[in-house]
């Protein structure tokens, strides 16, 4: 990793496109895929939640770059690489992630704290992601925030999330079965995200909405967009149930490194009516550990080339689409073009995109 000092604030720093491990040599022509090795650049991480960042420095962990997040005096939100008392004598140490300064740039918004991971010239407040369900401040109640974690890679882990049918049988005590008589998957995209659309027609009512929901009917049609982006992982996601409720979050999936994900999930689940309200996102504590036992024994398989190829079904277009958009991503960025195209726009009004207005 590069270094530079402030006293001699010469050569501008420069980041490498990849000093992660390197790719997995495979069988030429193996049809194949390691989400271990995408260490994407120039993007915000939303590293930690509002609340947790108070004066006393907190530590989080991007591609195993060190965050120390603190507010100073005035309460605002600081990131730094080393700890606010260590600064000046650790400053001659600092990367080019903070071109020398040992400062991330760092934004308040939605209620997390956005760190930027790349080269911070590229810092840029419009390249934060719109959460349309989120104030812009933040102000949800306690109880919509949770924290979960992965034992796998955040490309992996997305993954999982992807694919909303493993839900059906993973999940299917909290949030209901396959059954139903119509399942419709689409998928959409641009260069720096992908959006999967889930529709089904009298699916089993999720049991939670039944126990503790109010929801009486036995079946109810669901609608899920699921909303990635693909430098951040930040996936924003609008599960709609009818007769039901709407439940909004935000999952983004940190990369802490190759065999972890950090997620401070967003759970607005304010308009439902209580107890649902209050246990919804508590869910995670249950689902969590579901979808873990299926990435964790998964993850380590990734890291060894000899393995045989990935079996992924070729009918699984959104998880297909994901994987070749984060290839073609990863490969730009391995060409030092760390640009996003026309067609990017992170910030982009999703409201209906997300099926919010109808
Ligand atoms: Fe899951």
């Amino acid at each position: 990793m590069n270094t530079t000092t402030l006293d001699a604030p010469a050569p501008a720093p420069t980041l490498l496109a990849a000093t992660g491990p390197a790719a997995p040599q495979r069988k030429p022509g193996a049809l194949d895929w390691a989400p271990v090795n995408y260490d994407l650049r120039d993007t915000w991480f939303p590293v930690s939640h509002s609340r947790d960042v108070v004066a006393q420095p907190i530590r989080r962990i991007i591609h195993a770059q060190a965050y120390f997040l603190w507010r100073d005096g005035s309460g605002v939100a600081c990131a730094a690489e080393f700890r606010p008392d260590q600064m000046s004598a650790k400053r001659h140490l600092a990367s080019a992630f903070t071109g020398g300064s040992g400062l991330y740039p760092v934004i308040e918004r939605y209620g997390y704290i956005w760190a930027w991971y790349g080269n911070p010239e590229h810092a840029d407040v419009l390249l934060i992601p719109h959460i349309p369900f989120v104030p812009l401040d933040g102000s949800l109640p306690g109880y919509t925030q949770r924290t979960v974690r992965f034992d796998a890679s955040s490309a992996l882990s997305v993954e999982n999330l992807i694919d909303l049918t493993h839900a059906d049988f993973l999940h299917a005590g909290t949030i209901g079965d396959g059954t139903a008589d119509a399942d419709v998957v689409e998928v959409e995209w641009t260069s720096e995200t992908v959006t999967r659309t889930r529709m089904v027609t009298n699916k089993s009512v999720a049991p939670i909405m039944r126990w503790i929901g109010g929801v009486r009917a036995k079946f109810q049609d669901f609608r899920a967009v699921l909303h990635i982006h693909l430098r951040s992982n930040v996936c924003i996601s609008y599960p709609r149930f009818r007769p039901g409720y709407d439940v909004p979050n935000v999952q983004p999936f940190v990369p802490v490194g190759s065999y972890r994900s950090r997620c401070d999930v967003t759970f607005n689940t304010t308009a439902a009516p209580a107890p649902f309200r209050y246990v919804m996102p508590r869910i995670n504590y249950v689902i969590q550990p579901q979808d873990n036992s299926v990435v964790r024994p998964q993850s380590p398989r990734y890291f060894d080339p000899t393995e045989r190829a990935d079996l992924h079904s070729r009918f699984d277009k959104p998880g297909n689409r994901y994987r070749l958009q984060m290839e073609q991503l990863a490969a730009r960025q391995r060409r030092g073009d760390f640009a996003y195209g026309s067609d990017a726009e992170p910030n982009r009004d999703i409201r209906s995109l997300l099926g919010m207005d109808s």
